[in-house]
């Protein structure tokens, strides 16, 4: 890369080394990428001490740990002998401790050294004054919230609260679905690899503009499905979720928008995609019963087309979803949905939200198809020509205020501001940077 990063983004437009240059990738994850709070899990994925899920942060191999205390570590997958990996798998649980699979060495649930073979062979030695001694590197700072695990490994001196702002009560708005304020990751993941930038992916989500012409196919096959059914008849759950898909643009533009700073936003903060299909009875009344009428109220209102956490990760309420941006290289990501069970909810909820997925998310869904394409065809177009810029002018007049705001839901102002928190991130000098370290 020839130019700095605040050189890559204006106002109202970004270059596209964005998405094209590995050394701007590359770049991404020594300072965005650790400089963030990342998604890492959730912690019903680890119910039990010794259970574990690994995953890649910034690049890095990572272990999330649920420890004997109970509490969540996020450790560095790596072992503090030679290196290896301490474990392969995605998910499991270990027999007491966590034991290397190249010498065997072996740590506790929070990464602590506790043994290895031929222990004698370091008496004597300055081993006890090494790295190698400490065991399994902390990741960064963890939090957890409603069951959330987030980790950063660098710090901007602001606390967790303080970096996810209102996201918080967006969070504990979708964790109310549950009577018990608890959901729990059910029915796997669907993970797609595909080739393209991952910030291809993220704008997507907060672009309501792209429907009306991407899924178009889609939406038509629905409705010649669905046919013209007699009045008065409730379309299959299947159809009530396509459909919508096929909605114009003022729908769009009337679904609303919240921007919030460090990238985040609320689309949909008025209507979205989902607001016509939360399923109320019996259900209705044990929410009331279990969190008070207002409260109830409150949370079955808040149905977004999508919840983003700055830079990957994404929610819906209704049904319970979540997409995880796995960034991979500069034109490879993979993409990971999970749904989510409401503890003492019905089953139709998750049943719901897997539903949702397998049309919407999947590989061999009737939508995701649509727009994976197009992102893999723009990774190959947009270096041809000699115009550098993406743009992202729409509603773009004079310099935003400051702080969170509600805009319209087809505004590229939602765009705009992921890209405001990207150069924030990529800065040369960040008040937690610790210097050539990395
Ligand atoms: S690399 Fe892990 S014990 Fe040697
Ligand atoms: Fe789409």
């Amino acid at each position: 890369m020839t130019t700095s990063p605040d050189l890559l983004v204006r106002a109202d437009q970004i270059h596209r080394d964005l998405y094209l240059s590995p050394d701007v990738f590359a770049l991404e994850q020594q300072r965005l990428f650790r400089r963030a709070w990342l998604f890492v899990g959730h912690d019903s994925q680890i119910p039990a001490a010794g259970d574990y899920i690994s995953c890649v942060l910034a690049g890095q191999p990572v272990l999330m740990l649920r420890r004997d205390d109970a509490g969540v570590s996020v450790l560095h997958n790596r072992c503090a002998h030679k290196g290896a990996p301490v474990v392969s798998a995605a998910s499991g649980k270990i027999a007491r401790v966590l034991r290397c699979p190249y010498h065997g060495w072996t740590y506790g649930t929070d990464g602590a050294l506790v043994g290895m073979p031929l222990k004698d062979g370091y008496e004597g030695t300055a081993f006890n004054h090494s790295e190698a001694a400490r065991g399994l590197a902390p990741w960064g700072e963890v939090a957890v919230h409603r069951g959330f695990v987030f980790a950063r490994a660098e710090s901007d001196g602001r606390t967790f609260e303080q970096s996810m702002g209102e996201l918080l009560e967006a969070l504990d708005l979708i964790a109310d679905r549950s009577p018990v304020g608890r959901l729990q990751i059910a029915g796997g993941v669907l993970r797609t690899e595909f080739r393209a930038n991952w910030k291809v992916y993220l704008e997507n989500i907060n672009d309501s503009v792209h429907p009306v012409t991407t899924h178009a196919s889609a939406t038509l096959s629905a409705r010649s499905v669905w046919g013209s059914p007699s009045e008065g008849t409730v379309p299959p759950l299947a159809m009530r979720q396509l459909l919508p898909f096929g909605s114009g643009y003022s729908f769009f533009e009337q679904m609303g928008g919240r921007i919030l700073p460090g990238g985040h936003s609320v689309l949909g903060t008025r209507q979205s995609l989902h607001s016509s299909y939360t399923s109320l009875g019996d259900y209705g009344q044990a929410l009331r019963e279990a969190h008070g009428e207002a409260r109830a109220e409150k949370v079955l209102d808040f149905s977004p087309q999508n919840v983003v956490f700055y830079p990957a990760m994404a929610l819906k309420g209704a049904p319970q979803v979540m997409r995880v941006l796995r960034p991979l290289a500069h034109d490879r990501t993979v993409v990971e949905a999970w749904a989510f069970q409401p503890v003492g909810a019905p089953d139709s909820l998750l049943e719901s939200a897997l539903l949702y997925n397998r049309q919407v998310f999947s590989p061999l869904s009737l939508i995701a198809h649509d727009d994976l394409h197009l992102f893999e065809r723009i990774q190959r177009s947009l270096g041809s020509g000699p115009n550098n810029w993406v743009s992202l002018h729409r509603e773009a007049r004079g310099a935003p205020p400051p702080g969170p705001r509600d805009v319209g839901g087809v505004d590229e102002a939602l765009l705009r501001n992921q890209y405001v928190a990207w150069a924030s991130l990529m800065a040369e000098h960040f008040p937690g940077s610790r210097g050539a370290q990395q």
